[in-house]
């Protein structure tokens, strides 16, 4: 056997152990701290191991794993992971991802990948067409909504440029570009700012009601306040589901603002725009037809594993505007049936995501996904139903879509954190940490295939616990005493 391959016989027993370990891993989860104990000891070893001259038998690498990795490993498919938008992986997403390294399409030029070109533009497709986004708009799967936010915002910024986008670029500008935001839109929004030369002076935050909804009103306000400073206003972010607290923003009022301003609404629906597969909850996003571009994360409400985002564009032609190069070393042969997808954003080699995308959703349907949305949403209810009942929890936020902010009311925010940071050391549950208001809590995002309502319970009880112990410590009181916290 010539080097880096395997024979047929040790493919079969890469491919048995692969088997092995995924159905094991499967059944014994619950069993395990959602957390691990870190071996501190065990993974500077690992760090420590020089680079290796000779290889080893593939037998070797599943006993590290299972003797280093695994117990190493923060288990995010357990059922009481929740401490951020992070989903379980449904069951068929690393069949899909075995499948695509094996096939290894680059997903750059059609011609390199005729039919993960057509799965592409199927998912793309069924997306626009879920969205209401109309027959010219396109896009493809990315990373994530990092870089789906990024790749819009580079669409919207280069759209605004015109002609200039590939010469002078905003060098050539005499008036900074400004773009409008929410008070509770994510990082990536800041991080593509900077990236895109924009500048975080740029970047108004505009303040959010008591929902955490951005306010068209001030919106309103800035942009004129803007172009009578001599500024020029030329894109607003707004929110499907704001990153702590889920919360929607008004995105029909949005539009509206939006066109009479001459602005690109792009709407950041990494979180929640995928809920629109739940009929129940579609008409929460009403107005986002109306957005120039939509960034979603399949893996967060279509469950796949990591990674998989995607941006979609009114018009498609904004991506090509923005990304398109023609270099003598590629071989680029777009028609009418295929696309270079090279051309539609920043990466060349890309890996065939899609397949994981299409997979989950012609395996479980959509009718499946909206069920599991709406046992998602349930639980945020149950848990926020629970924390409101209770004199003991205090709600630092409505629950919108599936997750919940909350603090134990007796204790400050150190109480708060101290509490939250034992949960997780305890390997029992792992939840999130939010700050809202300036005041600390913990938060729960149900995003996972395998949380029942009595892990809900079970949790709520375990912090009350937790939050008596340490307002104990704190007071040197009798445990017993507490109780009535
Ligand atoms: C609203 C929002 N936007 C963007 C992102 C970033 O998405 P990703 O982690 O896929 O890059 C997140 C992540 O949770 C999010 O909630």
């Amino acid at each position: 056997m010539t080097d880096l391959q395997f024979c047929p016989e040790e493919m079969a027993r890469a491919a048995a152990l692969t088997q092995r370990f995924m159905a094991d891993y499967h059944a014994g989860l619950a069993q395990r701290p959602v957390y691990p104990q870190v071996d501190r000891a065990a993974l500077a070893k690992l760090m420590a191991e020089p680079l290796p001259e000779e290889g080893c038998r593939v037998e070797d690498l599943f006993e590290e794993l299972d003797a280093v990795i695994l117990p190493n490993a923060t288990h995010t498919a357990h059922p009481r992971f929740l401490p951020y938008v992070q989903p379980s992986p449904n069951a068929v997403s690393p069949f899909a991802e075995a499948v695509a390294a094996t096939l290894n399409q680059n997903c750059n030029l059609w011609t390199l990948s005729p039919a993960a070109n057509a799965v592409e533009r199927t998912v793309i497709r069924w997306f626009a067409d879920l969205f209401g986004l109309g027959e010219a708009a396109g896009g493809l799967i990315t990373s994530g909504g990092s870089m789906a936010n990024l790749i819009a915002l580079t669409a919207a910024r280069d759209r605004h440029l015109g002609s200039a986008a590939r010469g002078a670029g905003l060098q050539g500008r005499p008036a900074p570009l400004v773009l409008y935001t929410s008070d509770q839109t994510h990082s990536s929004i800041d991080k593509g700012v900077s990236i895109l030369g924009l500048g975080a002076d740029h970047l108004r935050r505009i303040p959010s009601d008591d929902a955490f909804r951005l306010r068209p009103d001030l919106l309103q306000d800035a942009v004129e306040r803007d172009r009578a400073r001599g500024l020029t206003p030329f894109c607003v972010v707004a929110n499907a589901g704001t990153v702590m607290t889920g919360a929607i923003d008004p995105l029909a009022a949005l539009a509206g603002i939006c066109r009479a301003q001459g602005l690109w609404l792009h709407v950041d629906g990494a979180y929640g725009a995928l809920t629109a597969l739940s009929p129940r909850h579609r008409q929460a996003l009403a107005g986002i037809e109306l957005a120039d571009s939509l960034s979603l994360d399949p893996h967060k409400f279509l469950f796949t594993s990591f990674e998989a985002g995607c941006v979609l564009v009114r018009d498609a032609g904004a991506l090509r505007h923005a990304f398109s190069t023609t270099p003598s070393y590629l071989a680029m042969e777009e028609d009418a049936d295929f696309v270079d997808f090279a051309n539609y954003g920043p990466q060349l080699s890309r890996g065939f995501k899609a397949l994981k995308v299409w997979w989950s959703l012609r395996r479980f349907g959509s009718k499946a996904f909206a069920r599991v949305i709406e046992r998602m949403m349930a639980l945020a209810r149950q848990m926020g139903a629970q924390a409101e009942a209770s004199s003991a929890f205090e709600l630092l936020a409505p629950v919108t879509l599936n997750c919940v902010c909350f603090r134990l009311a007796a204790l400050d925010d150190r109480g708060n954190e101290a509490v939250l940071r034992r949960l997780v050391e305890s390997g029992k549950a792992f939840l999130g940490p939010a700050r809202i208001g300036g005041r600390f809590g913990q938060r729960a995002c149900f995003m996972n295939l395998r949380t029942t309502p009595e892990d809900v319970a079970a949790i709520m009880a375990e912090i009350a616990d937790l939050g008596r112990d340490v307002s104990c410590r704190a007071e040197n009181t009798d445990p017993e005493q507490a109780k009535v916290l």
